[in-house]
């Protein structure tokens, strides 16, 4: 699809979901599932960017999902300890940073060491993919406010002069707001994503599986998005119907 005429988003947020109900779906085990999504997460990846899009951020492991089986945990851990780096190839080509939201405990020195490989080799590009990592918006408010009660003790920061923009610099990420948020598989919740990033996205719900949300579906959610009537609180004059 022609995307140049488009008044795109800046920053595209997709909570990866329906990974284990694809695979169940065809009599596969729940791990077919999620090396299909992670395969889906290089490749439309890709294509999100190269249509024009300068910042993507991928739920791809919560805080919360600790919650499920050892077998399953252990799972994801070691796929994304042996394939991240996968990802490295189109972000050098396509000159796309790395960042990982998230923290760092509970996770295997392996996965961190390549997770900072990963920031340090493309650290120079303009483009952006934030990975969230054993992320959780709670987790990240938290420890964003603590960064900010040590640095006002500190003498660093008048608490004064915080606002929007200085509360953004505590978070794992600077980024701009998210415009558009993408949760594929049906579900309507955020599941603790980016409750910050969030506050003025559009939401889209497909109801299709994560592994099955491609180039065409993605196209078909930009149309949607080109749609709406984005207001900020405000009126658009211009507009016949308001
Ligand atoms: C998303 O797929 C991947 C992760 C949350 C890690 P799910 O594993 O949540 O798939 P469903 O929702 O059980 O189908
Ligand atoms: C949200 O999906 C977390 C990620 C996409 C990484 P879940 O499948 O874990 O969310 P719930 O349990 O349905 O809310
Ligand atoms: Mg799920």
């Amino acid at each position: 699809m022609d995307y140049s005429s488009l008044k795109l988003p800046n920053h595209v947020g997709i909570i990866v979901d329906g990974n284990g109900r694809w695979a169940l779906e065809r009599g596969l085990s729940r791990s077919k599932g999620h090396e299909a999504g992670f395969n889906n997460v290089k490749k439309l990846g890709r294509y999100i960017f190269s249509r024009g899009i300068n910042y993507v951020s991928a739920y791809l492991f919560s805080t919360e999902n600790f919650k499920r089986s050892e077998m399953e945990v252990n799972f994801l851990m070691n796929l994304f300890a042996t394939r991240m780096e996968e990802i490295l190839e189109f972000c050098h080509e396509d000159k796309i940073k790395i960042v990982v939201s998230g923290r760092k405990e509970r996770l295997s020195s392996k996965i961190i060491k390549v997770m900072e490989r990963l920031e340090e080799e493309t650290k120079n590009y303009d483009k952006v993919f934030n990975l969230c990592f054993n992320y959780g918006s709670h987790a990240e408010i938290i420890d964003a406010t603590k960064k900010i009660v040590n640095d006002v003790n500190d003498g660093k920061l008048d608490i004064d002069n915080l606002d929007e923009s200085i509360y953004s610099k505590y978070l794992y990420q600077d980024l701009p707001p998210i415009d558009f948020l993408i949760r594929t598989s049906g579900e309507m919740r955020l599941s603790n994503f980016m409750l910050w990033q969030v506050s003025y996205a559009e939401f889209y719900f497909p109801k299709v599986y994560f592994p099955d949300f491609d180039e065409n579906e993605f196209d078909k959610a930009i149309v949607e998005y080109t749609s709406r009537d984005r207001r900020f609180g405000g009126i658009n004059y211009e507009n016949k119907s308001n």
